[in-house]
């Protein structure tokens, strides 16, 4: 395979020919020569070109503009310029795709809400070249991780006939057609006529399913999309996002915690060993001190404290928040960001959250009000991670899905998992775009997916 520039950029001068493939980021002319950098998507920096005036005509200069893409050939010399240490002095060059003036993406500096309007071109930017990088160093460490430690990667289906999180935030998935939809007797739309035979969805998690291999498999994960029809119009929801969820069997809250707490550290520190020159990116131009923040994280352990003990710090300071907190209530965002930023400064774990608010699968405490939840809050976020250890009680599950009014002939091979071998198991979400947010110190989750999904908007 060819050298990528990221490369060619360490070589020292000598006469091999190397060969550069990419795109123009600027381009200058002076009297008797051109310069032109190119970039190929490796790193943040490009390489010089030198293209003399007597070697090449002019036709082919100056058809060299911002946003073409070129290949060029020729020997890394020594720069005379400041900027770089090396360049390369071109002995061929070729424009392989012109470039209009009409170019989107000029030398200025963008603002991050046009380049979202230009999402097919964002990535020929420094920021979302090094949020892809990032990205892209992140999913590579979760499988690592993962796989290291002796987990099996299963594939969950996208397509499911129930609803994990039983919140009703599902994306229908049919084909009938909508003008004209069969009805049954009563009037009800009769899906027997639909592609399943039945009501489908976009899956929200991969979770019931993943746990049915964890029973066999021991230790899985999955990581894929799931699907979201939450009406949320923030800088951290998407209707369509990556979740990486692991399942363990015979384990209990304190082993789902261990292992959330070193799968975060273990990606951060992948990041800051391979990206350095994206997080010193980010750190000037996104927001400052975020690689120091990420060292913290990695060094401190995370601060654990139970719903019932968060929610008595928060209610002393019930004036600052829009939501007042009492016990019963949910911990939304401004109060994670509390805990986190003011508090603890650092992450914290919430457990045994009260069970009117969290999912139906998960384990009751000896209490009856409690269950056994996790949730992983990060400062700026919020939630990143959320977990739990599962009801394997047969009856305690069945009594429960009644309470809450879920159809457990809905669930028929969920509860079945509790009559066959059923054992202590628990697992955790991890939302792969928050993380990438919070690595990158990125605002806004739209812009560390390559092509955001969310409300009123399904642009590409
Ligand atoms: O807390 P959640 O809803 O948990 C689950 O789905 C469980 N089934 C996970 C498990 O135990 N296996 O979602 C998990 C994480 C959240 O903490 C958050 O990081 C992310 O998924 N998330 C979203 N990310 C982007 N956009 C959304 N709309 C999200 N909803 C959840
Ligand atoms: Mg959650």
């Amino acid at each position: 395979m060819e050298k990528r520039i990221k490369e060619i950029l360490s070589l020292s001068p000598s006469d091999e020919i190397i060969r550069v493939e990419g795109w123009v980021r600027t381009k200058r002319d002076s009297k008797n020569v051109s310069f032109a950098e190119i970039n190929d998507g490796s790193g943040l920096k490009g390489i010089q070109i030198v293209i003399d005036h007597q070697s090449f005509s002019e036709e082919l200069i100056d058809s060299i503009t911002t946003g073409s893409s070129v290949i060029a050939e020729g020997m890394i010399v020594a720069s005379e310029g400041g900027a770089q240490a090396t360049e390369l002095r071109c002995t061929k060059l070729e424009l392989v795709g012109a470039c209009p003036a009409d170019y989107p993406l000029q030398k200025k500096r963008h603002t991050i809400e046009f380049l979202r309007e230009k999402a097919y071109l964002r990535p020929r930017t420094n920021l979302f070249g090094a949020v892809t990088r990032v990205r892209n160093t992140m999913a590579y460490a979760v499988h690592s991780f993962f796989q290291e430690n002796g987990f099996v990667y299963v594939n969950t289906p996208l397509i499911s006939a129930s609803d994990c999180e039983g919140a009703g935030a599902q994306f229908q998935v049919t084909t009938l057609d909508m003008e004209n939809l069969p009805r049954t007797e009563d009037g009800k739309v009769d899906y027997s006529k639909d592609f399943f035979g039945k009501l489908a969805n976009l899956t929200v998690s991969g979770q019931l399913e993943g746990e049915t291999y964890a029973l066999a498999m021991k230790n899985i994960y999955t990581f894929g999309p799931t699907f979201r029809a939450e009406n949320s119009n923030t800088a951290r929801h998407l209707a369509e996002f990556w979740m990486i969820e692991p399942e363990m069997a015979f384990c209990t809250l304190e082993g789902d915690m261990d292992t959330a707490e070193k799968f975060l550290k273990y990606i951060f520190k992948a990041v800051l060993d391979k990206n350095e020159e994206d997080m010193a990116f980010f750190s000037k131009f996104v927001l400052d001190g975020v690689v120091e923040t990420l060292e913290h994280v990695i060094e401190s352990p995370f601060e654990h404290m139970t719903y019932t003990d968060a929610v008595k710090i928060l209610e002393k300071h019930n004036d600052a928040f829009e939501f007042p907190v009492s016990w019963g209530t949910e911990i939304q965002s401004e109060h994670e960001r509390y805990l986190t930023e003011v508090i603890a400064k650092r992450p914290v774990i919430v457990t045994d959250y009260p069970k009117e608010i969290k999912a139906f699968y998960m384990k009751m405490n000896d209490d009856g009000k409690t269950v056994r939840a996790m949730d992983v809050l990060a400062p700026r976020l919020g939630e990143i991670i959320g977990g739990s250890e599962r009801e394997y009680r047969y009856d305690v599950l069945l009594d429960r899905m009644k309470e809450l009014g879920l159809d457990p002939e809905a669930y028929w091979w969920y509860l079945d998992l509790r009559k066959y071998g059923s054992v202590p198991h628990a697992g955790f979400g991890l939302g792969f775009e928050r993380a990438v947010q919070y690595v990158t110190g990125v605002g806004n989750i739209r812009d560390v997916i390559p092509y955001p999904r969310y409300v009123r908007s399904c642009e590409y």
